[in-house]
């Protein structure tokens, strides 16, 4: 590619409308708005139901067929001249933080329709067909275990597993998943799992480097490795004002010791590490009983497998002698080993995007996204685009329309090349 960029891959890209895709990205955000001019559009939610819905008749409207597989993940078609060839697949998830943005996940969906779009206005044809895809429960802000519907394509894991998952409002997976695909009983089903040719998921960047370089474009190198795990600590209640300091078996004071300790143990003079303690549920949750139970969530990542294994294999025996004498039991609910994308992949991506004169770099991904499944089974990338002060997973996140717009360009002229061999 690069001054190789064909035609129709050039042509597909100038087709790209700025205002048509932000129009897209506005009308879905309002779906689920907050007051706070953020999101919230949990996983097989009420909302998420309306934003496929939307995402459907645009797609329709415009000829191409939906989708939908047993996960609930939803695909939008543009066909090829060959219908049996593997399609090339891109995208990213609908689902949201619960005081999320308007742009994590539902940018990726959107660019991936605005280069269809784009595609269909430059009469460009394929030879393989194009897959939009809107991957179920990618966030796990409802249901904890993240990226639910790529693992399945991905044969990483069964559905089955998932069904009996209690959300954070107590609904179970199955139940949410059954009333998703009864919202749209007309769709052709499509099966659990088969090729693509390739997948690329358009992002924003989540982090500041792309705004503090004034650079367009990332082609993402990889993503680094992620463990989740909930640590439940059990101690004893009784009445605050009565019960003496010394033989307490509270809960919440021993969850605070193994929280500091677990911060001595990721220490990190290289500042690779991420360690996060973003839930606390206490039990019973009362000023005046101390606390009998606490559950406090680990998100823990680094981009090097050894030392992922090495510290996350320390985390369980830190928590129990730092929470004693209460009792520990950790959960691991989330294993997802270092994804680096293949060279030619990336390559592809920069070669795209210098080719239409957009400044690009290489960059880490240090978010998960559905990419690190898909990437399991098919030659992955992912396009990042800038996004504002690098906030994300905040009401405030914020993209500028012409990087949305040079993103989806990028997209447009990346399916052209892959889908036209
Ligand atoms: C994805 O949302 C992540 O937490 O990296
Ligand atoms: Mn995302
Ligand atoms: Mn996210």
């Amino acid at each position: 590619m690069g001054s190789g960029l064909s035609e129709a891959a050039r042509a597909a890209a100038a087709a790209v409308d700025e205002g048509r895709l932000w129009q897209a990205l506005m009308d879905v955000a309002a779906i689920g708005a907050r007051p706070d001019g953020g999101v919230c559009r949990h996983a097989l939610s009420d909302e998420d139901i309306a934003a496929r819905a939307r995402l459907i008749g645009w797609a329709e409207a415009r000829g191409h067929e939906a989708s939908v597989d047993e996960a609930a993940n939803l695909f939008i078609r543009r066909a090829g001249r060959e219908p049996d060839a593997a399609p090339v697949l891109a995208g990213s998830h609908l689902d949201s933080q619960p005081a999320g943005g308007r742009f994590d996940g539902v940018y990726g969906v959107l660019a991936g329709l605005e280069a269809l779009v784009a595609l269909d206005e430059a009469g460009v044809e394929t030879e393989r067909p194009i897959d939009i895809v809107a991957w179920t429960n990618e966030e796990g802000g409802r249901f904890d275990r993240s990226c639910t519907g790529s693992s399945i394509w991905a044969g990483a894991s069964e559905l089955e597993s998932y069904l009996g998952d209690i959300g954070a409002d107590g609904v179970r997976l199955g139940e949410a998943l059954a009333k998703t695909l009864a919202a749209t009983p007309d769709l052709p089903r499509r099966p659990r799992r088969w090729p693509a040719h390739a997948f690329i998921e358009p992002h924003i960047e989540q982090g500041p480097v792309l705004e503090a370089e004034g650079v367009p474009i990332a082609a993402v190198t990889g993503i680094q490795g992620v463990r989740w795990m909930n640590v439940e600590v059990s101690g004893k209640a009784g009445h605050a004002g009565t019960t003496p300091m010394a033989g307490r078996h509270d809960s919440v004071q021993a969850a605070v010791r193994a929280i500091a300790a677990l911060n001595d143990l990721m220490a990190d003079a290289q500042d690779l590490v991420r360690f996060t303690v973003g839930r606390v549920n206490v039990t019973p949750n009362s000023p005046n009983t101390i606390p009998e139970k606490v559950l406090f969530s680990i998100d823990f990542r680094h981009p090097d497998k050894a030392k992922l294994e090495m510290r996350g294999g320390r985390i369980g025996q830190v928590v129990r002698k730092a929470a004693a004498p209460c009792d520990t039991r950790l959960m691991a609910t989330l294993t997802m080993d270092p994804a680096p994308f293949p060279e030619p992949m990336i390559a592809l991506i920069e070669a795209a995007a210098n080719g239409l004169g957009l400044g690009c770099r290489r960059l880490a991904s240090g978010a998960f996204h559905d990419a690190l499944y898909a990437a399991k089974v098919c030659p992955t990338a992912m396009i990042f685009i800038p996004c504002r002060d690098g906030l994300s997973h905040h009401p405030a996140e914020w993209a500028e329309p012409r990087h949305c717009a040079d993103g989806a360009r990028v997209l447009a002229a990346t399916l052209v090349e892959l889908a036209s061999d």
